[in-house]
């Protein structure tokens, strides 16, 4: 079937008709940020995900967010745009690999960034997101020694906040490690006001720049409370669409790739369009569907996270 002229309009009937919720992360195109029911970050679109009385969750992030819906919520239809859209960072890390880094410290304790697999999930102690890591680990017992997967710069950054030593996955996304620290000095020579306001998966030496640390959401939150005039912004640009409208008298700077490039667009994250958001209400396609063993183990650490950052 063609798509129809007026898909906003389209997407909306279908999402009543089928009682479903749109659910969409900050990295996503602003017309699809303009459809959903609700936008958040990793942590807060979990806890929308496991408190939604919705039939059907519609999730316009990436796979393993939309995975995590559905291990929260086995008995409901989860759908993903476009399945394709993956993660280069939880691409890092294979299960396989993983449960023999696992073996190789049977006395860690093994965190592991929400970016990863249901597979991997399922041998982790503890999930955590980019917002509650710091937190989380600070909460684990002093004699036990801690795995951190599959992010290295997170894990960096959450070791040095937390006091903890950490044992880490050699993990990182391509969006991330792309911005030009050249460019970014460049920016804030320019506008010596601007705040440097950073998400931790950033490698280290541009994070040394930061002014400030955190995930999407805290970001955007930082734009609205910080008295600074403008923001020069190391994450995917996606967010700066809510920037926009909740800190609408702020001045925002991106910061593009090393050699001038728009790849700090997560290419995964831009596979899902409006087009394909109404055509997976349409069809009831592609669904996630997670295998029962996998799904039962990693909704323990699942949990865990939930319950420890309440
Ligand atoms: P948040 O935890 O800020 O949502 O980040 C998720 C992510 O994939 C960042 O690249
Ligand atoms: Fe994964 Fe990086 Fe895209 Fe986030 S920005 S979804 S970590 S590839």
């Amino acid at each position: 079937m063609p798509p129809p002229g007026d898909l906003p309009a389209a997407i909306d009937r279908l999402r009543q008709e089928r009682k479903a919720v749109i659910l969409a992360h900050y990295y996503q195109d602003d017309a699809i940020q303009d459809c959903a029911d609700f936008i958040g970050d990793s942590l807060e679109l979990s806890r929308k995900a496991a408190s939604t009385d919705a039939e059907v969750i519609v999730f316009c992030g990436v796979h393993f967010m939309a995975e995590t819906a559905k291990i929260l919520n086995p008995g409901k239809t989860v759908l993903l745009p476009d399945l394709q859209a993956g993660c280069s960072l939880a691409d890092t890390c294979p299960a396989d690999a993983f449960a023999d880094f696992r073996r190789r410290h049977p006395d860690h304790i093994a965190v592991s960034y929400i970016n990863c697999s249901a597979a991997v999930k399922a041998h982790s102690d503890l999930i955590c997101t980019s917002s509650n890591a710091v937190q989380l680990v600070r909460q684990l017992p002093a004699e036990r020694p801690i795995l951190f997967a599959p992010d290295q710069n997170l894990g960096r950054w959450v070791a040095r906040e937390s006091g903890r030593e950490l044992t880490l996955w050699p993990g990182s996304c391509i969006v991330h490690e792309t911005f030009s620290e050249q460019a970014l000095l460049r920016l804030r020579q320019e506008h010596p006001d601007a705040e440097v306001i950073a998400h931790p998966e950033c490698q280290q030496h541009l994070l040394d720049l930061a002014d400030f640390i955190g995930s999407t959401s805290k970001l955007l939150q930082r734009t609205e409370t910080s008295p600074a005039p403008s923001f020069i912004v190391l994450t995917e640009p996606g967010i700066l669409h809510q920037m926009r409208r909740r800190a609408p008298g702020k001045t925002l700077f991106e910061v593009p790739g090393a050699d001038g490039c728009s790849c700090n667009a997560c290419p995964y994250m831009r596979l899902n369009t409006l087009e394909k958001l109404w055509r997976c209400l349409q069809t009831m396609a592609p669904a996630i569907e997670i295998d029962e063993e996998t799904r039962r183990r990693a909704l323990v650490p699942i949990e865990r996270m939930l319950a420890m950052s309440a």
